[in-house]
């Protein structure tokens, strides 16, 4: 049923510079893949055929890698090189991709708010941020894991992990009532609160499903000091209304937004030898 997954990819990636002035964040390689592609296989193993990239400026080589390169194939034709393409081209082959543009840096709510147009409103859809690398070795992938739970509670559902108190400046907070193991009924969010702001240290991690209601959510949020429209807000909104879950993921996950997490995820996948 969630056969969509939007990537909001339009931001600039300033703490990569100069790596990111002429490409996107999204495609820098852990190993041998764009940050993007591990989103992508993540999302079509969790089944979703659709993949809506909110992009901007200077981000071709998102549409570049996921299409057909002919004159790379020929070249490389019955070589041993071939098979490097064969995950690639699998997933050219299974998925559908959709664009569009976030002209302005308006924040995440405004990134998804333009997805309105690549994801309908009517089905819930997954949402899952690239720089967030997220790997399950010992079983489902993160977004699986929420779409099914999904099925059991058909709401929207956030993925949450424990961080330390003194981070907590870095994330959406979420706070609420343990419904079973790991799984909670969210009843405040805020978004990178100060340590005094709030007593939990559940912080968002970059998977969402969300239900299409999100987009009036997000239409009457009003923006943040910085100008920019957050998700966290718009789910806060929701949480006040209807059933918000947030959901402990098993697995590890890598800021690879930060070089810490992006180096840390490169010798982790290295070592183990997942490419
Ligand atoms: C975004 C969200 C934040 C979330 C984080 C996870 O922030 O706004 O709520 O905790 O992703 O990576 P960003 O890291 O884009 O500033």
């Amino acid at each position: 049923m969630i056969k969509k997954c939007l990537f909001p990819a339009a931001g600039y990636g300033t703490r990569f510079l100069p790596a990111t002035k002429a490409m996107p964040k999204e495609m820098l390689p852990i190993l041998t893949k764009p940050l993007i592609q591990y989103g992508v296989e993540e999302a079509m193993s969790a089944g979703c055929s659709i993949m809506a990239i909110i992009t901007g400026r200077g981000k071709r080589a998102i549409t570049d890698h996921f299409d057909i390169s002919y004159e790379l194939e020929h070249q490389i034709k019955n070589t041993k090189k071939e098979s490097l393409l064969d995950g690639i081209r699998e997933i050219i082959d299974k998925c559908t991709f959709t664009y569009t543009r976030q002209n302005e840096m308006r924040g995440l709510g405004d990134a998804i708010y333009k997805g309105k147009a690549l994801v309908g409103e009517k089905y819930p859809f997954a949402v899952l941020l690239a720089d967030d690398l997220c790997i399950n070795e010992n079983g489902d992938g993160v977004l699986t894991q929420m779409i099914k739970l999904y099925k059991r509670y058909k709401c929207s559902i956030i993925a949450t992990m424990e961080v330390d108190h003194q981070d907590i400046h870095k994330y959406g907070i979420i706070e609420g009532i343990e419904l079973e193991n790991g799984i909670y009924r969210v009843s405040n969010m805020i978004e990178k609160p100060k340590n005094s702001e709030t007593s939990s240290n559940l912080a968002v991690i970059g998977r969402y499903i969300l239900t299409p209601d999100i987009f009036s959510n997000i239409k009457d949020t009003k923006p943040d000091t910085n100008r920019e429209i957050q998700l966290t807000d718009a789910l806060c909104k929701m949480s006040k209304k209807d059933r918000v879950i947030a959901y402990k993921f098993q697995g590890k996950r890598f800021d690879c937004g930060s070089i810490d997490g992006f180096v840390e995820a490169t010798n982790y996948l290295y070592k183990k030898d997942i490419v």
